[in-house]
């Protein structure tokens, strides 16, 4: 049997609207001054009620005067997740609890307005918006323009009091080298805390995240469970009859601890005389490949001799099982060699790897593609993408289909190769390429066009093809 692998490694920006922008309201360091620049700076004014009723919808204008006076565009944020910016047809467009002008407009008589709406919380309590009005001069381009930027704080009367976080949740332990950790929280309402439901979610993170209990009042203590190493950050939100919520963070750091060391072959044969190479992996808490300890202590209970590199040497008698080990940073594995007469199965070719794309040297951001041939005599079994020695995704079977969020990589210079592992366990490493991890989030340049905070998305996938199915024919070394 042959097999032929390919894995591309992809990635694909998010994008938003066709116009106006988000997040540049003035409540980050990023406004649209980031981009527009050379215009004077024009006045921005923010006008409408300054009470609502709790679930109360108002109407409220965004006016930019001054400045280059040509063209004008808009984006307000509000400060409460609770309440909900809105859009009105031909003015306003919402998007990400945000909304952005729906069309860059013409000054007349010397102002721009544009209408949105708010939507107030369930509850009482202040609300704050930031508007940001850009004055352009109409040239298409960011010269020549400059935007103003203003706040209006609404305050919120009647409705129930929400409920809030008495405790931030604590995640015990905090740097967590197992794939577990026990995490804690407090909640309050005006109702009795029993009647609160905690929901866990994961805010940002290399993997996957599941809580038990979760969406219950006994769940202010779950369990969390992890799926990768790296740095999490796990959200909580405390719910009560009404649906008002209260919600808390916690980062939870998962280390890449070695807790296992692979030997393969795991049962072995070899006629009398005969050599068998025996490999280990050390693994993590998740099987991931750690790259250190790559030296092994190497010991067989019977049957011949094994050399350091893991090379068995059979003696004369027929037996066995005889336990083979593997012993590195005080963890060790084991496979078993048999001495037989016959050998029924041996494959001691390693896979070939090689790395197709990206090119040494390329700089990488937003869409790219890592292609890797991977054959085998035998088959292939796992193949590795190592990113400055860190296993960064993983495939150990059909559909051979992974995914790393790039937003967990260090941005900058990466070592990135790939590993291949045989069914026998025989080990393969790709060159190592350097590569230049850009960040992903930079806007576009499509002005207006892209909404910041886009994230990217690495795919590898791997496709096996089997060329033919034969049985091989056993070779001796
Ligand atoms: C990431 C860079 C960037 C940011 C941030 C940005 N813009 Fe722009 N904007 C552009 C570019 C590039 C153009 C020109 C191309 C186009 O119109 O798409 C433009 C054009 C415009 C125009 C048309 C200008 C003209 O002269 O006709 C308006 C209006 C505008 N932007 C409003 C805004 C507002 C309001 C903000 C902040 C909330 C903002 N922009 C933030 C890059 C940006």
């Amino acid at each position: 049997m042959r097999f032929f692998a390919v894995l591309s490694l992809l990635s694909t920006a998010a994008f938003a609207n066709q116009l106006g922008v988000v997040g540049y309201a003035g409540n980050s360091a990023e406004t649209c001054n980031t981009c527009h620049s050379g215009g004077a700076m024009p006045t921005v004014s923010l006008t409408g009620p300054t009470t609502l009723q709790a679930g109360q919808t108002g109407d409220y204008r965004l006016t930019v005067t001054g400045g280059a006076g040509s063209r004008a565009g808009m984006n307000v944020a509000v400060d409460s997740p609770a309440a909900q910016l809105l859009g009105v047809a031909g003015d306003s467009v919402s998007f990400g609890n945000e909304v952005h002008h729906a069309a860059s407009r013409a000054f007349t008589s010397g102002r721009a307005t544009f209408a949105f709406k708010l939507l107030a919380p369930p509850f009482a309590g202040p609300v704050r918006l930031f508007g940001a009005g850009n004055s352009c001069n109409g040239n298409g381009s960011t010269s020549g323009d400059r935007a103003g930027f203003t706040t209006l704080t609404i305050s919120i009367t009647g409705g129930t009091t929400a409920p809030r976080i008495v405790t931030a949740p604590t995640a015990t332990p905090e740097t967590v080298t197992t794939a577990t950790t026990r995490i804690s929280v407090v909640g309050a309402d005006d109702q009795p805390e029993a009647a609160l439901t905690y929901t866990w979610s994961l805010a940002s993170g290399p993997g996957a995240v599941t809580f038990a209990p979760n969406g219950t009042n006994t769940a202010k203590q779950t369990t969390a469970t992890f799926a990768r190493a790296g740095e999490h950050v796990v959200r909580v939100l405390a719910t009560d009859a009404q649906g008002q919520s209260a919600a808390s963070t916690v980062r939870i750091v998962v280390q890449s601890t070695l807790t296992g060391i692979a030997v393969t072959p795991q049962i072995g044969e070899v006629k009398p005389g005969d050599v068998l190479q025996f490999s280990a992996r050390a693994q993590d808490q998740f099987g991931s490949t750690l790259m250190t300890p790559s030296t092994f202590t190497w010991s067989v209970t019977g049957g011949g001799a094994i050399a350091s590199t893991g090379r068995f040497v059979a003696g004369m008698r027929l037996g066995g099982p005889h336990v083979v080990q593997a012993v590195a940073a005080g963890r060790s594995g084991a496979g078993q060699v048999r001495v037989v007469q016959q050998v029924t199965v041996a494959d001691l070719t390693p896979p070939s790897v090689t790395l197709i794309s990206p090119r040494a040297g390329e700089k990488k951001a937003g869409r790219f593609l890592v292609e890797v041939k991977v054959d085998d005599d035998v088959g292939v079994a796992r193949a590795e993408v190592m990113i400055n020695d860190v296993s960064a995704a993983v495939a150990t079977a059909a559909p051979w289909r992974l995914e790393v969020d790039v937003a967990t990589l260090q941005k900058g210079t990466a070592l990135v190769k790939v590993l291949a592992f045989d069914a026998a366990g025989n080990r393969a490493e790709s060159a190592a390429i350097e590569v230049t991890l850009d960040d992903p989030t930079t806007p576009g340049p499509a002005g207006c066009s892209s909404a910041p905070g886009g994230f990217s998305v690495i795919v590898l996938s791997v496709l096996v093809r089997r060329r033919s199915a034969r049985a091989i024919a056993v070779r001796r070394p």
